[in-house]
């Protein structure tokens, strides 16, 4: 593992190049709230929710931070914080209200009067067309496991590039499909909880190929030259040891999280360790010809979203090397490293190794952090202010990977930090808080916290350098 250190602020900030972009991301199910407004239609997410038991406290996304309403205060609180990038979601099912036919236009006016908004107070706006919001009526057609969802995708992604491209110059396809293909679909705690092996496999495919399919087809429209790309939620898969059952373990870790995503983007195939591993458990991509060539629609930048690492052991607790059905055994094991409220171990040094493990393996790849951060159980003071010293922590030892990293030689060129405001985090509710800006969900009232200020100077430190 490599290390990282930091002495202070100044040094953080030389080890990051000029024009480096500072700012925050957010997602629309998260934050927006107003789910029955201008004709938007359920999405998976509004459907899980209803779920007894789904989500922690049966929280749901119907308020969420109200920020349909807010949104002009919102982009005031970025502007404040004086970071340049804000990286939102466009949820489709306001723009296209069931997944297909004519655009909404009340819906769509959201998103145009935002980004209105931000290029008036000199933010950038960087749109994810796809944040898991996908609207239920494709998903009681079949959902990401059908084909068929991959081309409803690339149409919707394009009405919505047809609107904003004269303004957007940065564009993400799709927000960690892992997340939507295995949460959604293998473990059944994500929308819309179903736990179909096979039918999580063909997700990925879909989900690519829809990457794929919507890249070329905005690339195609483009007016001029944008930066079109996808995000991913990768990590370190660390072995326990040199041992070989550990040592695949982590190249299996690896080749679902990471590899499976990023060699056919890259290289237009997918691995073949993973293809054998898949076969082995009787499962196969539904790859059908010329998709590999559309996944493989060369992408400008790749997002880059970073939690956490983890270490990866082949033997069970009894030693052995293979479970009852026969399968390897695959298991994580604790790094021994302090952890966030989200239970996930604090590993900045996965990071810098991960960063540097792309560039190694995809060379030439241009990627931004579009999403970094942590929960903690925040305790506001009297004003509603929240001394998050350990979230703040979790910035410096992270952006000092990154750092490390480009001195590794990886091409970083942004920071985003996860996320502008605490909001609804999926399966746990409004439980769990990743905000640098507090939101109090009794008044809606906004308050940046102490690592909020703790960015806003370091992205001001660094554009005075
Ligand atoms: C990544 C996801 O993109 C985001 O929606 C989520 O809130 C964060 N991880 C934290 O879990």
């Amino acid at each position: 593992m490599s290390t990282t250190s930091v002495s202070g602020d100044a040094d953080l900030i030389a080890g990051l190049p000029a024009g480096f972009r500072w700012g925050v991301a957010t997602s629309a199910y998260q934050i927006e709230g107003a789910v029955n407004v201008d004709g938007r239609t359920p999405s998976i997410w509004d459907t899980y929710c209803r779920v007894h038991g789904a989500i922690d406290n049966d929280d749901t996304g119907d308020i969420a931070c109200d920020h349909y309403h807010r949104m002009p205060a919102d982009v005031a609180l970025i502007k404040d914080l004086g970071l340049d990038t804000y990286r939102f979601s466009v949820a489709w099912p306001r723009v296209q209200p069931r997944g297909k036919g004519p655009v909404n236009r009340a819906g769509l006016s959201f998103y145009d009067r935002l980004v209105d908004e931000l290029l008036t107070q000199g933010i950038d706006p960087w749109v994810t067309l796809y944040h898991w919001d996908l609207p239920q009526e494709l998903e009681d057609a079949g959902g990401w496991p059908v084909r068929d969802t991959a081309y409803r995708f690339a149409d919707y992604a394009m009405l919505v590039f047809e609107a904003l491209s004269d303004r957007v110059n940065t564009w993400t396809t799709l927000n960690e499909p892992w997340c939507s293909a295995m949460l959604g679909y293998a473990y059944g705690a994500h929308a819309p909880g179903r736990r179909e092996y096979p039918a999580a496999l063909a997700a990925v495919h879909h989900l690519l190929l829809a990457h794929g399919l919507a890249t070329g087809r905005m690339r195609e429209a483009s007016p001029r030259k944008l930066d079109i790309g996808i995000t991913l939620n990768v990590a370190t898969a660390y072995p326990a040891s040199d041992a070989q059952p550990d040592v695949d373990a982590a190249r299996r870790a690896d080749g679902m999280g990471r590899r499976i995503y990023l060699d056919p983007l890259v290289h237009g195939r997918y691995p073949a360790d993973v293809v054998a591993d898949l076969a082995a458990e009787g499962v196969e991509l539904p790859v059908e010809d010329g998709d590999l060539e559309i996944i493989a629609a060369p992408i400008d930048v790749l997002g880059v979203n970073y939690y956490f690492s983890q270490k990866f052991t082949g033997y069970a607790e009894d030693g052995s090397t293979v479970d009852s059905s026969g399968m390897p055994v695959s298991r994580t094991l604790p790094l021994n490293k302090p952890r966030t409220a989200m239970d996930w171990e604090i590993v900045p040094e996965g990071f810098t190794d991960l960063l540097v493990g792309i560039s190694r393996d995809y060379p030439g790849l241009p990627m931004v952090v579009t999403e970094n951060g942590s929960a903690f159980d925040d305790v506001p003071d009297s004003t509603g202010f929240v001394a998050d010293a350990d979230r703040t922590a979790y910035f410096t030892s992270h952006l000092a990977a990154v750092a490390a990293a480009i001195n590794q030689g990886a091409d970083i060129r942004g920071y985003l930090a996860w996320s502008l405001m605490d909001n609804f985090e999926w399966a746990y509710g409004y439980a769990k808080r990743f905000g640098i800006v507090r939101v109090d969900y009794e008044t809606q009232a906004r308050t940046p916290k102490q690592s909020a200020l703790y960015l806003k100077s370091l992205a001001r430190q660094h554009r005075d350098r």
